[in-house]
């Protein structure tokens, strides 16, 4: 049988996605370090590390049969892959946030928006008919307003930690989200039994 290929995303999202897997019986062979693809104990799945942004990439082009990603993922890029299940864990938000009691304008000027999220930003600022420019940025976003490099952010906010240490503040909230697993649509046909029973037994350990 080949084994079935789970995109997981590094990074904050890939302890709960190990931890869900491994309550139906499905864990790592080897321990996980450098390597980027490692199989399951039963050699069903073969799992994947990649960027948070890139699983999409890899379930809609079927690098990967199946992907574990953030909802602001999914918003962001918009790829054309199957959400059959909300997973119960990596909730977050996506606002826009201000330094702390800096959210007039007074010259009116265009504001300028660093984010790695450009296009749920431009969406959202075009629906409020705010003319802005993005910044589109790879990480540490909360560090732009005080350099001067922007003056407002959109990003994801979890616990609102990050906010508060470099003196911003939500001043709109864009969505809320948290992980999902996705599919392949290809994979979804080939392979809809094995599929369906992992969503199965993935979806009897979610909290109702
Ligand atoms: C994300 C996000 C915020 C932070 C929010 O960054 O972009 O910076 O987490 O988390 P909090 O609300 O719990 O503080 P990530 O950790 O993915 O790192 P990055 O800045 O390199 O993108």
């Amino acid at each position: 049988m080949i084994p079935l290929r789970v995109a997981l995303s590094k990074g904050r999202l890939l302890d709960p996605a190990l931890a869900l897997f491994s309550r139906i019986g499905v864990t790592p062979a080897t321990d996980i370090g450098r390597e980027l693809v490692f199989a399951s104990t039963d050699n069903r799945y073969r799992f994947l590390l990649v960027k948070p942004v890139d699983v999409p990439t890899y379930v809609e082009q079927g690098a990967a049969d199946i992907g574990v990603t953030g909802g602001d993922v999914l918003l962001e890029t918009d790829r054309d892959v199957l959400r059959p299940l909300d997973l119960a864990f990596g909730a977050c938000r996506i606002v826009v946030a201000a330094p702390i009691g800096e959210t007039a304008n007074p010259n009116g000027r265009v504001r300028r928006i660093a984010t790695k999220y450009p296009r749920i930003a431009n969406r959202f600022f075009e629906a409020q008919q705010i003319p802005i420019e993005t910044i589109v940025l790879g990480g540490s976003v909360e560090l732009a307003p005080s350099t001067g490099l922007a003056d407002w952010i959109v990003d994801l906010v979890e616990t609102g930690h990050t906010l508060s240490a470099n003196c911003l503040e939500p001043i709109a909230e864009i969505a809320s989200a948290h992980a999902q697993l996705i599919v392949n649509r290809a994979s979804q046909k080939i392979r809809r039994v094995e599929i369906a029973d992992l969503i199965n037994r993935l979806s009897k350990e979610l909290p109702c």
